[in-house]
């Protein structure tokens, strides 16, 4: 592994900012003295590769792909945010190896999904996807057949996280009453309970929504055995993995009545574009609600991801913290010591590299005031305070070592 460093100060960094991400992001990270270069194009791999040349840092969403190619012909680049949730854009393992941090925004539009699923339980309660069809028709459905309030009404979730829980709030308000199930024991909010199983959840609730990621335990967890188990005439809610919910299974229930309905925005198969089609077997059926994994597209959840992961780039540019990265050991760390300089150094996590990094300081005749050490199955990840007259010295022996990735100066010099 070639040696690789940055021996820059935390402010004027070169960022550059792709695909239209929120001007909020730019603002921030200008406020604190960075370079922002902002693109509004997903960049093809060659322009990209000719950017990520000039610049330290790059932001992208999900059109942007950084292969592991890409990635080691980089060596200015010490730092990547995905300004989305998913991550699987980037080569995760090959960044990690070469001490590069990936930051997303995982919770930015946790409130966007919980909103629209509260609008669709009241959506299907009513039918109101079918009678709008109808009106803009010309037909005029006017009857209170199948239509009811949902005030008193059993809503499970499956999934208590974020979403989930987010959820239960504001269903509660509705006069809904909540129960959920988790495999994690969760703290109940308000009035709501946890269930002990999934079959329990499924026997007593007249709506169910989904909130759980995409695991093994989770694909195919709503078959036609557990559709089966819920209440006749029930509806179902998937806004979170198109692989949580059997599609076939589903689409009979609906037509064989046993459930009243379904509101469904993610697929098992979804277009890569908005110019592709899009088909699923649950088009045309009654009281079904199709949307095209919108859950957590609001322009208030773009802004939140532009602000969230600025500021991550923001402390790991400052203070070295490292936390929220989904690729990286992560270290929290306190404000940096008065008089003292902020070192942090990447390795290859194998004995010894803090012993020869503690001789150097030692050698030099400093003095370290803090430091922290995390490590993954690869690399590790030190952030010392250093007394030191010779800083760049310092740095110089630290990044020579035959274990270092990458070495940079961080915060106040
Ligand atoms: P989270 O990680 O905060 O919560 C997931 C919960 O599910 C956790 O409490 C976990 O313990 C639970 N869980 C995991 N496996 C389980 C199982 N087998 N049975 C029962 N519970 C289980 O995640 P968050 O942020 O609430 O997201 C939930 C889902 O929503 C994810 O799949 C995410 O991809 C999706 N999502 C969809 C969006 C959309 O646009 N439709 C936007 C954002 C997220």
């Amino acid at each position: 592994m070639s040696s690789a460093t940055s021996t820059v100060k935390s402010s004027g960094r070169k960022i550059l900012l792709l695909e239209n991400i929120h001007p909020v992001a730019h603002e921030a990270l200008r406020k604190e003295g960075h370079e922002v270069t902002a693109i509004s194009h997903s960049p093809d791999r060659e322009e990209l590769s000719r950017l990520l040349q000039t610049h330290e840092v790059v932001g992208l969403r999900s059109k942007t792909r950084l292969p592991a190619e890409l990635l080691q012909k980089a060596p200015q680049l010490s730092l990547i945010g995905c300004f989305c949730i998913g991550t699987d854009q980037v080569d995760l393992a090959t960044a990690n190896s070469l001490g590069i941090p990936v930051f997303n925004a995982p919770y930015s539009n946790t409130r966007s999904v919980a909103e629209m699923v509260l609008a669709e339980v009241i959506m299907l309660a009513r039918q109101l996807g079918d009678r709008n069809m109808a009106a803009h028709k010309g037909q005029w459905l006017k009857s209170a057949e199948g239509s009811r309030e949902v005030r008193g009404k059993t809503l499970g979730i499956v999934g208590y996280g974020h979403i989930g829980s987010q959820v239960s709030v504001l269903a509660e308000a509705f006069g809904l009453r909540v129960i959920y199930y988790d495999v994690v024991k969760k703290l109940p909010l308000g009035n709501s309970q946890s269930v002990e199983t999934l079959a329990e959840l499924l026997r007593r609730s007249d709506f169910v929504s989904l909130h759980v990621p995409d695991t093994r335990a989770t694909r195919g967890m709503l078959g036609a055995a557990e559709i089966k188990l819920m209440r006749p005439g029930a509806a179902l809610i998937n806004a979170s993995r198109g692989t949580v919910v059997d599609i076939p299974a589903l689409a009979e229930a609906i037509r064989s009545g046993h459930l009243s309905g379904a509101a469904v925005d993610v697929f098992p198969e979804e277009p890569a574009s908005n110019s592709q089609a899009f088909k699923s077997e649950l088009q045309g059926l009654p009281n079904v609600i199709l949307t095209p994994h919108i859950g957590g597209s609001t322009l208030e959840a773009q802004e939140s991801i532009g602000l969230e992961v600025a500021a991550s780039f923001i402390s790991y540019l400052r203070d070295g913290s490292s936390l929220g990265a989904v690729n990286f050991p992560p270290l929290s760390l306190p404000q940096q010591h008065a008089g003292a300089i902020r070192i942090a150094n990447v390795h290859r996590n194998v004995p010894g590299v803090l012993g020869s990094i503690n001789s150097i300081v030692s050698d030099l005749g400093a003095n370290i005031l803090g430091q922290a050490l995390a490590t993954d199955e690869r690399i590790g990840f030190v952030v010392m305070d250093v007394e030191v007259q010779e800083a760049h010295e310092l740095l110089r022996r630290v990044e020579d070592l035959p274990t270092s990735i990458r070495t940079s100066l961080l915060g106040q010099v």
